[in-house]
């Protein structure tokens, strides 16, 4: 299995990106080739609403350091997403590619019942939050999701981490890293099978 790892947190040793990791490592155990984009590490712009994937193009017409992501994305069977929560939404880095992957939708997206140009895929999303309420940005995934879905991804989990950051405690708990190893035992087929 292809394993595509989008990582949104500017802080590369942060909580988001310890979860992606944990859920990596356990799958890459199980076989799966692993390859890790930190998105703040990148020179790209947002959308720019040109319409050319909608009318020229099948892919995005920016040529930038987002080009090869949303490549790799493409022949993955499983894209994981990791965030902390910035103002009650994910980063503006994962905003930003999130916005570019308007270029998987086809032309007709909103009337064809199968609006994507990927092949179905698998995805997994992280979110952290230093808010320790639960209840708090519990929209954030449902919204994503429902896009996500329009694109291909068939089967969606979200592993969440709540009351974590560096004002706080900075540490994930024990029991979402298990999350995070349940997650890939359960989405990734082990070598052979
Ligand atoms: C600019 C900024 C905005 C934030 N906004 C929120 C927020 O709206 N809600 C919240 O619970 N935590 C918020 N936080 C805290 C982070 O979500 C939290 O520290 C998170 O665990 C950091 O994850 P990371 O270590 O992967 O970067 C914010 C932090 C920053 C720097």
């Amino acid at each position: 299995m292809r394993i595509v790892t989008i990582l949104g947190s500017p802080r590369s040793k942060g909580n988001s990106t310890a979860i992606a990791r944990h859920f990596t490592d356990a799958a890459a155990g199980r076989g799966a080739a692993v390859e890790t984009f930190e998105l703040n590490r990148l020179s790209y712009r947002g959308c720019q609403g040109c319409y050319a994937c909608k009318k020229t193009l099948d892919r995005c017409v920016l040529d930038d350091d987002l080009a090869p992501v949303l490549a790799a994305v493409k022949e993955a069977d499983l894209v994981l997403m990791a965030s902390p929560v910035y103002y009650g939404d994910v980063t503006a880095q994962l905003k930003g590619f999130i916005d570019r992957s308007y270029s998987y939708l086809k032309p007709d997206y909103i009337t064809n019942p199968q609006p994507s140009r990927l092949e179905p895929k698998k995805l997994v999303f992280v979110l952290t939050q230093g808010h320790p309420d639960q209840a708090l940005f519990a929209d954030i995934f449902p919204r994503y999701d429902t896009f996500m879905r329009w694109m291909g991804f068939v089967e969606t989990r979200l592993i969440r981490a709540c009351g974590i950051g560096p004002g706080t405690i900075d540490a994930v708990p024990e029991q979402v890293l298990l999350q995070a190893e349940e997650a890939a035992h359960d989405m990734v087929p082990a070598a052979g099978q």
